[in-house]
């Protein structure tokens, strides 16, 4: 059963799994928000665990930075071991002056510098989509408890550190209403639709291409943990 990449019997991951970019964000989760953890991968130290949260099982683990890494999890979780509601939280950059550091971007859509849709679909421009349920619900829990939250398109690229005129471009993009910079979701939400399963991208705001803001690593540790929240939240109710 173990994949390459993971190294886990099929029911030691739960159907509903929160995807944090950094293997210790996952541990950090396990630790003070499930019950009953049972860590079900150290492969390449990319930590998953599964636990109880509100009496629902459900599944924590690390992806990586960027698409190909993202993409061999997310696919694993899927294919072998039959995942069915992926929640990515993570970081982004805002390409937006209504969009301040520290705030939450629900990813409704995706765009992508990547050639992973094209190589397949070379002749349509495919929207990569969140799932509306989850999104609506964790909208509606972000309103609830008074965040900071947008929900619009992302832009997923292959590259952290870019020339100036690739950057300037991704501003441009921001004046087209792109609202933020990450470089995963658009890989979640083509998996999501290619293999039949539920996915969202919740995203806090923790650096701005347009005012350099950006935030030191203890702000970086709250604004993420009322993140976790919502998702694991919105995983339940799924
Ligand atoms: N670019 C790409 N990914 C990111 C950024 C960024 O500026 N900030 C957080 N994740």
């Amino acid at each position: 059963m173990p994949t390459p990449h993971i190294a886990a019997q099929k029911d030691e991951i739960a159907e509903k799994i929160l995807l944090p970019g950094d293997p210790l964000r996952a541990k950090f989760i396990a630790e003070n928000y499930l019950k009953n953890v049972r860590q079900f991968n150290q492969v390449r130290n990319m930590l998953g665990f599964t636990g109880i949260y509100k009496n629902e099982r459900v599944s924590v683990m690390g992806t990586g930075m960027g698409i190909p890494s993202f993409s061999i999890y997310a696919h694993e979780l899927i294919q072998e071991y039959g995942v069915k509601t992926l929640i990515r939280i993570g970081t982004a950059g805002s390409l937006s002056k209504k969009v301040h550091v520290r705030d939450l971007v629900l990813a409704q859509s995706a765009a992508t510098t990547s050639r992973i849709i094209r190589n397949e679909w070379p002749e349509y421009d495919l929207p990569q989509t969140a799932n509306f349920q989850l999104l609506q619900t964790a909208h509606n829990l972000a309103k609830k408890q008074n965040l900071p939250v947008h929900v619009g398109t992302v832009l997923s690229s292959d590259l952290f550190y870019n020339e100036e005129e690739i950057s300037n471009k991704n501003i441009k993009l921001g004046k087209y209403g792109v609202l933020a910079v990450e470089m995963e979701t658009a890989a979640l939400y083509y998996l999501g639709a290619k293999l039949g399963v539920q996915t969202l991208a919740l995203l806090t705001i923790s650096d701005s291409l347009i005012t350099k803001e950006s935030l030191g690593s203890q702000e970086r540790q709250t604004s993420f943990q009322d993140m976790m929240v919502i998702g694991l939240e919105t995983l339940i109710k799924s």
